[in-house]
């Protein structure tokens, strides 16, 4: 089998998007950091269905990691990458270097207000800052008609989707639901990380959630009710450090006192050497309060 075609540099990409904007074909975009999994496998194949060509770009962006963060350590395997692209029917990788992407002299980023001062962007300066910069870089060298994103970065996926918005880019963008481990636990390249206990223990995340979804949908409205029960469930684990735990509006992620219509409980909980994040929407509008299982 003809093996999945590979764009180092900007130029080549260029000329490749412009060709294939020029046969009428429609391009979508799948960002990522490489070390694929399910759940990239599943944004490959979903935009697939609405494109001719999917591009999948594999870049460890420097920009949106923290000093003492895992950038060096980052897993990285380009040929398993490739083999994941191919099998979902991705048409070709992008994958340009750090010095392709940030060349000696470079000085623009972007920079999202409000929708990142809270949880990831609280607990990780720079971070967004870093993501917006380089999906808006990555928009320019692929010129995608659509690009698709995962609700497990929610927060991420609100920061893009406001950039494109106030950017005027002409993009379209899909929202992927959290593909999970059969424990439960979303899945993610920094899974790889965790020993055999730590795995275990990283399922506790998606209990806590569910366990604060449930309060949520027994009537209780109290989000620091609701919290404080995530937090004790976690904290019972031995070796678990939560970086937060909290209720926040699924729209401008701001942290609410009272469940409205759709928020977005939230966790990023450190767990060994990695930092694992999940969340759940928890919708109450019209919703009869629910009797547990
Ligand atoms: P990365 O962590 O590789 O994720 C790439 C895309 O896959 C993101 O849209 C993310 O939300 C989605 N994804 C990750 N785990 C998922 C899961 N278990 N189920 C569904 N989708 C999942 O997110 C990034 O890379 C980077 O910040 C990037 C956007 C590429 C910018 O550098």
């Amino acid at each position: 089998m003809e093996t999945v075609r590979v764009i180092r540099t900007v130029r080549e990409m260029h000329r490749v998007a412009d060709r294939m904007r020029e046969n009428g074909f429609r391009i979508g975009l799948v960002p990522t950091m490489g070390y694929l999994h399910g759940g990239h496998a599943s944004l490959i194949r979903q935009i697939g269905r609405v494109t001719d060509r999917t591009v999948v770009s594999v870049f460890v962006n420097p920009a949106q990691f923290g000093p003492g963060e895992d950038f060096e350590t980052y897993p990285r395997d380009f040929e398993r990458d490739k083999a994941i692209v191919q099998a979902g029917g991705g048409t070709l990788v992008y994958a340009p270097s750090t010095s392709e992407m940030y060349p000696d002299g470079y000085a623009t980023y972007l920079e999202v207000e409000r929708l990142a001062d809270h949880l990831c962007g609280a607990s990780r300066p720079g971070h967004f800052r870093g993501v917006a910069t380089v999906v808006t870089k990555l928009f320019a060298a692929v010129k995608p008609h659509v690009t698709i994103l995962g609700q497990k970065d929610a927060q991420q996926a609100g920061i893009v989707r406001r950039l494109v918005r106030d950017l005027n880019l002409d993009v379209d963008i899909l929202i992927a639901p959290t593909v999970r481990e059969v424990d439960g636990l979303a899945k993610s390249s920094r899974n790889r990380y965790l020993t055999p206990c730590q795995r275990r223990r990283a399922t506790v995340i998606y209990t806590a959630l569910q366990e604060g979804r449930e309060l949520v949908l027994n009537g209780e409205r109290r989000a620091s009710v609701v919290i404080d029960a995530m937090n004790r469930r976690v904290r019972r684990c031995p070796d678990l450090g939560v970086d937060y735990i909290a209720a926040v509006d699924a729209e401008n992620f701001r942290p609410v006192e009272a469940f409205g219509a759709r928020v977005l409980l939230a966790a990023a909980v450190r767990c060994g050497q990695s930092r694992l994040i999940d969340n759940i929407v928890v919708e109450t509008e019209g919703q009869p309060v629910q009797e547990l299982r």
